[in-house]
């Protein structure tokens, strides 16, 4: 078999279905032994906890052809032990560390023909996640689960590719003070489709939440960390309690120091400070590195020197370290990159 007949260059960031998905399912105090499976329907009670009280984590990582032509995923250990916390503070059972690495491998390997080629613009989006699936009507955890995967090939998550966005201030919240912001529970997704449907209807890319408590410091958008670049070039990014520990950003962190020399800081970013930054750029794993060319706090416009043409130089570097090390020209840091085949 060889590739599929997909338009790689062309596809946006949607669901194509592939042949396989991994499934195990949770009973009686344990895990079974898991399988890879096509049939890509589930069929469960009306009454699953799922369905009733939005008891979901998931994960998202992609799969990347690398220069010389293997399959390649990029530090999938570390969506594993975020997806063992969602679990934990959603009172579901933990999918151990080995056996998520051995279904992500399972799966991709699986569906290798799917996986775009080097050099396409397309990867392989990896969608981990797991469900309360027996019938639950008083407020509790399930006493059953299922832990799924499944794959499809992705383009850019934002339209434009490459090409600076606007986004604006939100007057909704994402996530309280000790919520849930800090795991990737489907309820953090949920309360987020009005906000940024209303972002969309007026015009917006993304939105930009501000800490709910004070609404003074920046948190995150819907789907991504924040990185910003100060005019001396040092690269800072939120640290907040109620933001999604993105593994994108963190590694962005890392490449930042060890192979570019910049100075970084992880620290509170107050609103105020923002139109003194150079530049703004939204990190994870489906937006990579996408450039912020406006932010929009209504109706007062906050350009980034860095334009809305190209992304600043300092993000353009991130960006292209950071693809280095995942499609394989740039050597990575021992145990980033885990090979399929
Ligand atoms: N923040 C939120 C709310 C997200 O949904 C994501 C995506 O996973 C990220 C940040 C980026 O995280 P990562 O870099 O691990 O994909
Ligand atoms: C990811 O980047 O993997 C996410 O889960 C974010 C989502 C907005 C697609």
């Amino acid at each position: 078999m060889g590739k599929k007949n997909i338009d790689w260059a062309n596809i946006g960031f949607g669901y194509i279905k592939t042949d396989y998905r991994y499934v195990s399912n949770y009973k009686n105090g344990a895990w079974d032994e898991g399988a890879l499976i096509t049939d890509d329907t589930i069929n469960l009670s009306e009454c699953a906890c799922v369905f009733q009280y939005a008891q979901t984590c998931f994960e998202g990582l992609k799969a990347y052809t690398t220069e010389d032509g293997h399959i390649v995923t990029f530090r999938p250990d570390l969506n594993a032990e975020r997806m063992m916390d969602s679990a934990a503070r959603l009172e579901m059972p933990q999918f151990p560390k080995e056996r998520f690495i051995d279904a992500i491998t399972k799966v991709v390997a699986a569906n290798a023909d799917y996986v775009p080629p080097y050099g396409s613009g397309a990867t392989l989006y990896i969608r981990p996640f797991m469900f309360g699936s027996d019938a639950i009507i008083g407020v509790k955890p399930a006493n059953e689960y299922q832990f799924r995967v499944f794959t499809t090939p992705v383009g850019p998550y934002f339209k434009g590719g490459a090409k600076p966005i606007t986004i604006c201030v939100s007057d909704y919240d994402r996530a309280a003070p000790h919520g849930t912001g800090h795991v990737k529970a489907g309820l953090n997704y949920a309360m987020s489709l009005h906000a940024i449907m209303e972002a969309h209807r007026n015009g917006f890319d993304e939105n930009m939440y501000l800490d709910a408590a004070t609404r003074t410091h920046v948190e995150e958008t819907g789907g991504a960390n924040f990185i910003f670049v100060t005019k001396d070039n040092t690269v800072v990014t939120p640290k907040s309690d109620s933001i999604l520990p993105s593994i994108t950003r963190r590694s962005i962190l890392y490449v930042a120091e060890h192979y570019l020399g910049l100075k970084t800081e992880e620290r509170p970013v107050a609103f105020d400070e923002i139109k003194d930054f150079a530049e703004c750029g939204l990190c994870g794993t489906a937006a990579v590195v996408s450039p912020v060319g406006k932010i929009v706090d209504h109706g007062r416009e906050i350009c980034l020197p860095s334009g809305m043409e190209k992304m600043g130089p300092v993000t353009q570097k991130l960006y292209d370290t950071l693809t280095g090390i995942q499609m394989g020209h740039i050597e990575a840091p021992e145990g980033w990159i885990h090979v399929i085949k």
